[in-house]
């Protein structure tokens, strides 16, 4: 550990805080972590910690949603400008609107999603228990799912559900195409293809594994393949090479980087501990509506 490293290890524990870091956080970042993980188990994490603090090192509506699972504890976002382009493809005015257009139809909002927006929802996914979370409504309700494309239309490949879905998509993911993994292909022909279920339809086609960042670490680790190329955000590649020392992991594309997560440093943590700020918040009212649909999410994962 460097010496800052032991720093900010040492101002969570004057504080009572702890650090919560997704996988696509700067490799530095991940190595301090308390939990480092995917979105559900950031999101479980938050909820379940007794720490009077959490830092977030993640995106924007990660901390929101922190804040409102856990609204006594303070929720540091030590870049505030750390945002999620997908979470902003949808608005609560649009949703309200899709409402009454769609009566009688259950809305999924991915957590990739503001707080407003997850308030105007029935229930949350993330890209770990989407399939799961589907299995739970009844069998010939009509579902939106929102706001990433994407993902919805994977779940209708998998379970064939009838499902309406928000034309969101991340810009990191989507950047990722066919021509991209058939060159890897070419490549490292025997090599297993991993994707998040973010990436477009045609590219999730060629994948031996689609999954959320926990479930491609898990079948990289599994597999018997020594080459596996990833089809998520490059900061992954640190969690596996530590991991699986003998295998080698392939990026899909060199577009795979989303600027937002790589955003916070070890000194906005620090400069964050120290002044206790940026802290987030959601007002109340909208805090209860999204925690009913988060909270949702939460019992049956
Ligand atoms: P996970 O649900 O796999 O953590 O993914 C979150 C995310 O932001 C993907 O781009
Ligand atoms: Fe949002 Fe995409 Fe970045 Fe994930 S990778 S935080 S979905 S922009």
């Amino acid at each position: 550990m460097t010496s800052q490293q032991k720093k900010i290890r040492k101002m969570l524990a004057d504080k009572d805080g702890i650090l919560l870091a997704h996988f696509y956080v700067r490799p530095e970042v991940q190595e301090i972590a308390d939990v480092l993980g995917d979105s559900l188990v950031l999101a479980q994490s938050a909820a379940s910690s007794d720490a009077k603090v959490i830092v977030f090192a993640g995106v924007h509506f990660m901390a929101q949603s922190a804040a409102m699972l856990s609204p006594q504890k303070t929720i540091l976002l030590p870049r505030v400008d750390a945002g999620c382009p997908l979470a902003d493809m949808a608005d609560a005015a649009s949703v309200r609107k899709m409402r009454m257009e769609e009566p009688d139809a259950v809305f999924m909002s991915y957590v990739n999603s503001t707080a407003e927006v997850k308030a105007e929802s029935d229930i949350c996914c993330t890209s770990s228990n989407a399939l799961k979370i589907i299995n739970t409504l009844p069998p010939g309700k009509k579902v939106v799912m929102l706001p990433d494309g994407n993902l919805a239309r994977h779940v209708v490949s998998v379970t064939g559900r009838q499902i309406i879905a928000w034309e969101g998509c991340c810009p990191v993911h989507q950047a990722l195409t066919v021509e991209d993994v058939e060159a890897c292909k070419r490549k490292y022909p025997q090599a297993p293809f991993a994707a998040h279920p973010e990436c477009r339809q045609d590219v999730l086609a060629l994948a031996d594994l689609v999954g959320s960042t926990s479930a491609i670490i898990r079948f990289a680790h599994e597999t018997k393949a020594n080459e596996i190329i990833i089809g998520t955000e490059e900061g992954i590649l640190a969690e596996l090479q530590k991991h699986n020392p003998g295998k080698t992991f392939i990026p899909a594309s060199p577009a795979l980087v989303c600027i937002d997560m790589k955003k916070i440093t070890l000194d906005d943590i620090e400069r964050s501990l120290d002044t206790m700020q940026p802290v987030i918040t959601v007002p109340r009212d909208i805090a209860l509506a999204a925690k009913k649909a988060l909270d949702r999410m939460l019992e049956v994962s």
